[in-house]
């Protein structure tokens, strides 16, 4: 069983379920499509909850997907989860839901990604439209996994850790972060580390009573609100559209991650922020 915390794990599969439901319905009007859901983070299919909930145990989302019946089901279920003792316990409770079209491997979504993204311009994928949902723990999923998504009729939700992740790697003086740190942050946001120095610190000349100058890169406040603006705004390089997010803050009201749907459908956008409006208001 995977152990999160909090009230916004439940929230953030209800967000899930929510819009599948919806894509789901919408999708009933093209049946000559077949509809995958992709999910590159899976679990185990159960989650323990260390937060405030009265429950302590919920179903992950793959669990909550596939047990969704009405409107209509997906056709194919593709679920990656790199740790092979989750992966099998997964496949386990989803059987006991449904036995077809269930896929579970235990591999790297990364490399995943890319597979599923070969797939979909093969011959046999083309007929296909996916709903993908990409839940990492942190910094996880490497720019360039997503780029391959560009052009394909994929929505995705994607959970940022902005908070948790990012901010944490930009330390206060950006003269202080150590070349493996600046590689993360590189392969995360698929940007060079000038681009992201640009946006988030502020070069500072000081000067002591001898006269000594140093130079600083301070960073700039409101650092996480940066990160969720250049992460919004890398989605838009490979996808047309991308909503607003929803904000996932622990009990100290401090940010960890941001909660995005990106899709080459405005229609989708339009129904994911009326979404995530909601639950940002709860
Ligand atoms: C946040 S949890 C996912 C929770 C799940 N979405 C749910 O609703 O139950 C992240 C999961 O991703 C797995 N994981 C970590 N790195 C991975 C990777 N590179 N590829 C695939 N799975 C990975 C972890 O073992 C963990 O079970």
């Amino acid at each position: 069983m995977n152990q999160f915390g909090g009230n916004w794990t439940h929230q953030k599969i209800k967000i899930i379920e929510e819009y599948a439901k919806a894509y789901l319905q919408i999708m009933k009007s093209y049946p000559y499509y077949k509809l995958m859901y992709f999910d590159g983070f899976a679990g185990s299919g159960g989650i323990e909850i260390g937060g405030k909930m009265e429950e302590n145990s919920i179903d992950g989302a793959a669990k909550v997907i596939v047990s969704i019946k009405d409107p209509k089901p997906f056709d194919t279920y593709y679920f990656v989860e790199l740790e092979k003792k989750k992966a099998e316990a997964l496949k386990i409770s989803l059987n006991q839901i449904q036995t077809s079209g269930i896929f579970v491997v235990s591999e790297d979504c990364n490399k995943k990604l890319v597979d599923m993204s070969n797939y979909l311009r093969g011959y046999k994928g083309r007929n296909y439209k996916v709903l993908a949902f990409i839940d990492p723990c942190g910094m996880n999923v490497n720019w360039a996994s997503i780029e391959c998504l560009k052009g394909l009729g994929v929505d995705m939700w994607i959970l940022v850790p902005t908070g948790l992740g990012a901010n944490r790697l930009l330390m206060k003086d950006g003269n202080k972060i150590p070349d493996s740190w600046w590689k993360k942050l590189v392969d995360f946001f698929g940007i060079k580390k000038e681009q992201i120095l640009e946006s988030t610190y502020t070069e500072v000349t000081q000067q002591d009573l001898f006269g000594n100058v140093t130079k600083e890169l301070r960073k700039n406040d409101k650092g996480i609100r940066e990160i969720q603006r250049i992460y919004s705004e890398r989605l838009r390089t490979v996808f047309k559209f991308v909503s607003q997010p929803y904000v996932m803050r622990n009990d100290h009201n401090s940010t960890m991650f941001h909660l995005f749907l990106a899709s080459n459908n405005q229609v989708a956008v339009n129904i994911a922020n009326d979404i995530v409006k909601k639950y940002n208001q709860m």
